[in-house]
């Protein structure tokens, strides 16, 4: 042992935990606790100091709806397993009943139908989306206040024992799983703090309005409370932590419009013929239609979702149903303040794949144009209509 001592930065994550801190912070807008939690619980899991015999971790995540509790967990499966799709989720509202419970834990044997009956959460299932690097399942309850007794009873295994009983009695083990629970519990006490008035005719102002740390507080305060008024304390003390997501606010709509667009422009360009592929822009006051529209704290992000929806791509459907959109188009969108409404142009067309992929990345949508654009090295886009020439 060398005399000298020295000073260790406890600060500093691994590589594999800034990788996925980075891409959840490149997904996910304004919840950065929610992600400094996550990031934390799998750089334990990394260093291998998890608690044996639990989960990697148990997540209760609260707050109001369209603020990305779901968001985040889809974003850590596509960071880790590189698919947003690879999350179990459980509707704790579909399970009421023991008939019910029997569909997540199969029935048990001599049961009517009992070999029919696959379960929703076996070891098959939870171990599906696992990747040779990264063995880990996502767990998703949502909506656990409406769980029966029976589930809940279930749950307290699964958080504390990191164990499910089958009704045939195999046993699923679910100490590589991160288990995340989501209510809405709280979320009228949080929209009166921020804006007593929340709802039918909030004016533009308090839309606008920040969450500021004081604020923050309260509504986390509101959240926590409303949880342990609710649930009891022998489930909170199985939790590793509990995060209350905050209501978002215009500005962070705006940056979550951005991420919109990306994934709309992806859609795009992930159709099956890739003749058809087309790039669009908006200019700065035809996104702040569609932000105007699409902003309400009372739904969060969903109701963004939906304009960009009505706004924008149900009429580009049309449009390229009616051929006026083809592939290897540039479509500027603007904003016709007369009509009041969005108005769309073909700025250029017969554009290689390459070209439209820059002029994505141009506009800084975050859709990874690079990943894009290695899949599809040669293929190039021509108008639809000269298809088979
Ligand atoms: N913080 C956020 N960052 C990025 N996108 C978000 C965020 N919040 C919401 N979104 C977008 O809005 C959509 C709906 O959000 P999400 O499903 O995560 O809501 P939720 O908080 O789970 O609501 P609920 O309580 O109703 O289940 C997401 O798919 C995502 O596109
Ligand atoms: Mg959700």
């Amino acid at each position: 042992m060398s005399g000298t001592a020295q000073l260790l930065d406890p600060g500093r994550t691994g590589a594999q935990a800034a990788d996925l801190e980075r891409n959840l912070s490149r997904l996910i807008v304004g919840q950065q606790e929610a992600v400094r939690e996550i990031v934390n619980i799998y750089q334990m899991h990394l260093a291998g100091l998890n608690p044996p015999g639990r989960p990697i971790g148990n997540f209760l995540f609260l707050g109001p709806t369209g603020t990305g509790k779901t968001r985040i967990v889809e974003a850590t499966a596509e960071s880790l397993v590189g698919n947003p799709r690879a999350v179990i989720k459980i509707d704790c509202g579909e399970f009421q009943h023991s008939h019910e419970i029997a569909k997540l834990i199969g029935s048990p044997p001599g049961y009517l139908g009992h070999r029919e009956t696959h379960p929703l959460l076996s070891q098959e299932v939870l171990d599906q989306y696992h990747t040779d690097a990264v063995q880990i399942s996502f767990v998703l309850f949502d909506e656990i206040e409406k769980a029966s007794d029976a589930l809940w009873n279930l749950l307290l295994g699964i958080l504390d024992k990191a164990t499910l009983t089958l009704g045939d009695n195999r046993r699923v083990d679910f100490s590589r799983a991160m288990v995340f629970l989501t209510s809405n519990l709280g979320a009228d006490e949080m929209a009166s703090i921020l804006n007593p008035r929340v709802g039918f005719g909030i004016s533009m102002d308090s839309r606008r309005r920040r969450v500021d740390g004081k604020l923050s507080a309260k509504i986390t305060r509101a959240g926590v409370e409303a949880a342990r008024r609710k649930f009891t304390p022998e489930f909170v003390n199985r939790l590793d932590k509990i995060v209350v997501f905050k209501p978002l606010g215009e500005e962070e709509l705006s940056r979550i419009l951005e991420i919109e667009l990306g994934m709309v422009q992806r859609r795009i360009f992930s159709g099956e013929d890739p003749r058809r592929y087309f790039v669009f822009r908006l200019s700065p006051a035809a996104k702040r239609h569609v932000l105007e529209a699409g902003t309400d704290m009372k739904y969060g992000a969903r109701h963004l979702k939906r304009a960009i929806e009505r706004l924008l791509v149900q009429p580009m459907s049309n449009l390229i149903a009616s051929e006026q959109i083809r592939g290897g188009d540039l479509i500027a969108v603007d904003y016709d303040e007369s009509a009041g409404r969005l108005c769309f142009f073909r700025e250029g067309e017969g554009l290689e794949f390459q070209e439209m992929t820059r002029i994505v990345a141009d506009q800084g949508l975050p859709m990874r144009c690079a990943a894009v654009a290695a899949q599809y090295p040669s293929r190039r886009a021509r108008p639809a209509s000269s298809r088979g020439s």
